[in-house]
């Protein structure tokens, strides 16, 4: 076990914010984890698990362990008669997996292409775009106990998905929304290992999304393959999204929300173009990029933080931006927002 001290965290983080961590250790297998774990310093002290980086904002240095994930390995572990079960190690990069598994002929995450960060960070985000949840291609997952150093397994449903969230976002005890097999949120106390999928037989394109079939439209193609939708979406994500080598952002920077048909009604009334999702379950979901949009914050600036000029949910690095002027930033928006629509809008990453 390799123990660095004082190290630079921004370059393993999308924001690409200044700061750094006292202590890290580089996770490239389980042992390596126990090893911490069994240190009589290192042990006791309070971990940070870092994966891709691209769902926080650092306000300052970050004092407990960082364990910065770095297990590889993609393979396919077995096959059924509805599904390719493939797994990968939480440190793979999640654009390139879900890539090799085009090449490999497992369709079924091409919609999820281009999305920054690790196959590890995928389930504690249940990440999403353009139809598609992390939750609709899931099997099951490895993860460590950070306290026993015992490695424990989950499938879907312990893993407790919801819109953005799963049981690694919620802090243990009773009184977390969501629970593990214990009964417990599982933040900061677990380090997801490995993740498998299971990649749909037969596939079937997922295409309802607005922007994709505008491509569908535009090409003229009424049968698009996986590969071609990977394109799509990389495409669509190329020209309205920041890529973060060039400026620092996490990505959409607060949930979509969701609101009763009777909230919609009175927002409908005062604001009749807001853009709004019907829901199976009822509730309607508000575009919080229209809302942001609507508030004028577009290409707006508080400091080195700014709001993207295309996308008004992505909050961006303008070039040494600190955490604090991130969540200033974010703040004056969720006032503006509540201000003129009365909506809480929630943040997305994870401040540290
Ligand atoms: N809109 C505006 N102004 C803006 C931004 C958006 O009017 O500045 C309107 C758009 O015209 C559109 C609607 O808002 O009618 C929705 O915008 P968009 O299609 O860009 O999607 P989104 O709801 O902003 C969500 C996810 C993205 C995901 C896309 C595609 C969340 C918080 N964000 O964004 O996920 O890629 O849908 O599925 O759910 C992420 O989580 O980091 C992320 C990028």
């Amino acid at each position: 076990m390799l123990v660095e001290k004082n190290v630079a965290l921004q370059p393993y983080n999308t924001f690409g914010i200044v700061a750094r961590a006292h202590t890290l250790v580089r996770v490239a297998q389980e042992a390596d984890v126990q090893a911490v774990l069994a240190d009589p310093a290192l042990g006791p002290q309070p971990k940070f698990v870092l994966g891709g980086g691209s769902n926080i904002v650092l306000t300052g240095d970050v004092r407990p362990v960082v364990l910065k994930v770095e297990i590889t390995g993609r393979r396919l572990v077995e096959e059924t008669d509805r599904a390719w079960i493939v797994q990968a190690g939480a440190g793979e990069n999640w654009h390139e997996f879900v890539g090799w598994t085009l090449a490999q002929g497992f369709a079924g995450l091409e919609n999820l292409a281009l999305i920054p960060g690790t196959v590890g960070g995928s389930p504690v985000q249940n990440i999403g775009a353009y139809g598609v949840e992390l939750q609709d291609r899931f099997d099951s997952l490895d993860a460590l106990d950070l306290t026993t150093g015992r490695r424990f397994t989950l499938d879907a449903a312990q893993c407790g998905f919801g819109y953005r969230d799963s049981v690694f976002k919620h802090a243990p005890g009773p009184a977390s929304g969501r629970s593990g097999p214990t009964g417990l949120g599982l933040a900061g106390r677990a380090l997801i290992t490995q993740v498998r999928f299971a990649l749909p037989k037969p596939w079937k394109p997922v295409l309802g999304y607005l922007d994709l079939e505008k491509k569908m439209a535009e090409s003229g193609m009424a049968r698009p393959s996986a590969q071609q939708i990977y394109q799509w979406v990389c495409d669509i994500r190329g020209a309205k999204l920041p890529d973060p080598r060039v400026i620092g952002n996490a990505g959409s920077f607060f949930k979509n929300p969701t609101v009763t048909p009777e909230q919609c009604a009175d927002i409908i009334a005062r604001e009749p173009r807001i853009v709004h999702y019907q829901l199976a379950n009822g509730t309607v979901k508000l575009a919080a990029g229209w809302l942001i949009d609507a508030c004028g914050w577009k290409g707006k600036s508080v400091g080195n933080a700014g709001v993207y000029e295309k996308q008004a949910l992505v909050l961006v690095n303008r070039r040494g931006a600190t955490g604090g002027e991130v969540m200033t930033l974010a703040r004056a928006i969720q006032t503006s927002v509540y201000e003129r629509f009365g909506i809480r809008l929630e943040p997305e990453p994870v401040v540290v």
